[in-house]
């Protein structure tokens, strides 16, 4: 396999998702297409945070492995090319484990205790005992992942800035402490925020795997074609004779994303005349949808199970190497090894 272009002169990204199963349309719309665009433009880090999902799933860990190696496929679906970007799984960087234990020495408990997500979550799920030292750990364990590779930008969405925001705290107080040369070792990144447009589920809420609502990449065309089926619509179309609103109907919310300007035009004047029947609009959006998946789905069924295990064990043993050239610096930083040990 050829060399990543790694070059100094683009800025380099990192972003990862949780291995949480089969990825959906919102995934897709708010995380990796944009990843795929960014691939021409920056030096690429994307992984599998594997290690988070212990967090929430440490009494059963039997879905990590496989739904590990379902989130990579949809990565390589989607367009992320493991010849231009290095994809990797968290588990095979153990420098990301030193470094969090390293930062746990300098991080106020308040700072994690005082993150949106960490209550939030605790009240949701209620079903786990998530009062442990790994959970409430989760934003700072980010952090590591995140600082170990000295990114310029982390490309995420909103639900995850505050998660950034830490990282950057966490980088100064370091930078405040320790110092190597009299240079900071762990630059504060940036928010790189992702641009997704509004994308519902089939029950109109917002597009999630806790919800139930999701239209997965890998969903075959006849699943598709039946999930939009039973989707929700305008409610003030109750007969077929009933006119509508695209603007307050899930089904035109796919249109505005998915369709073509023409078809699009179609909908706002057949919906809002009764022209046409939610049917016959449903059947048009999962036409663009099928038509956007398909090249997803061929480009997955490419690859073989070999092939991913290939690509992980690749793409870790390049985030290794980086990996460890900066916890080089943070060691002698830290007075952990003599300098002529660190700079080896
Ligand atoms: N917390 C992120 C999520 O749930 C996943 C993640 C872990 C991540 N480490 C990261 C994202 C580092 C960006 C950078 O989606
Ligand atoms: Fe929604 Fe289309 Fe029915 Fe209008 S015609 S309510 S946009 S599904």
């Amino acid at each position: 396999m050829p060399e990543p272009a790694i070059s100094s002169t683009r800025a380099r990204v990192l972003s990862g998702m949780r291995p949480t199963g089969k990825l959906h349309l919102g995934n897709y719309m708010g995380a990796l297409a944009n990843w795929v665009k960014l691939q021409d433009e920056y030096e690429c880090y994307f992984f599998i945070a594997d290690w988070h999902a212990l967090t929430t799933d440490y009494a059963d860990p039997s879905q990590i492995v496989p739904n590990t190696k379902d989130v990579l496929l949809d990565y390589l679906a989607a367009g992320l090319d493991p010849n231009r970007s290095v994809l990797f799984q968290q588990s095979k960087v153990l420098q990301h484990a030193e470094l969090y234990l390293q930062l746990s020495m300098i991080t106020p408990l308040g700072w994690l205790e005082r993150v949106p997500t960490y209550k939030e979550q605790q009240e949701n799920l209620t079903g786990k005992d998530l009062s442990t030292i790994g959970f409430l750990g989760y934003p700072l364990l980010m952090a590591s992942d995140i600082l170990i590779y000295q990114p310029q930008f982390v490309p995420v969405g909103n639900d995850q800035t505050a998660h950034v925001e830490l990282t950057r705290e966490v980088a100064r107080r370091f930078n405040q402490f320790y110092q190597l040369d009299g240079k900071d070792v762990l630059p504060e990144p940036k928010v790189l925020l992702t641009p997704s447009p509004k994308l519902p589920g089939t029950d109109g809420r917002k597009m999630s795997k806790s919800y139930g609502n999701t239209i997965l990449m890998t969903d075959p065309e006849p699943v598709v074609r039946q999930k939009l089926k039973t989707m929700v619509t305008d409610p003030a179309r109750v007969r077929r004779t009933d006119p509508g609103d695209p603007d307050k109907c899930p089904v035109g919310d796919l249109h505005k994303v998915f369709s073509t300007p023409e078809t699009l035009a179609k909908v706002y004047d057949g919906c809002r005349s009764a022209g046409i029947g939610c049917i016959e609009c449903k059947g048009w959006a999962a036409n663009a949808l099928v038509q956007i998946l398909g090249p997803i789905q061929a480009r997955r069924a490419a690859f073989s199970e070999k092939q991913v295990e290939e690509i992980l064990e690749d793409g870790s043993s390049r985030a290794r190497t980086r990996a460890e050239q900066t916890m080089k610096h943070v060691r002698t930083a830290m007075q952990l090894t003599s300098a002529a040990e660190g700079s080896r």
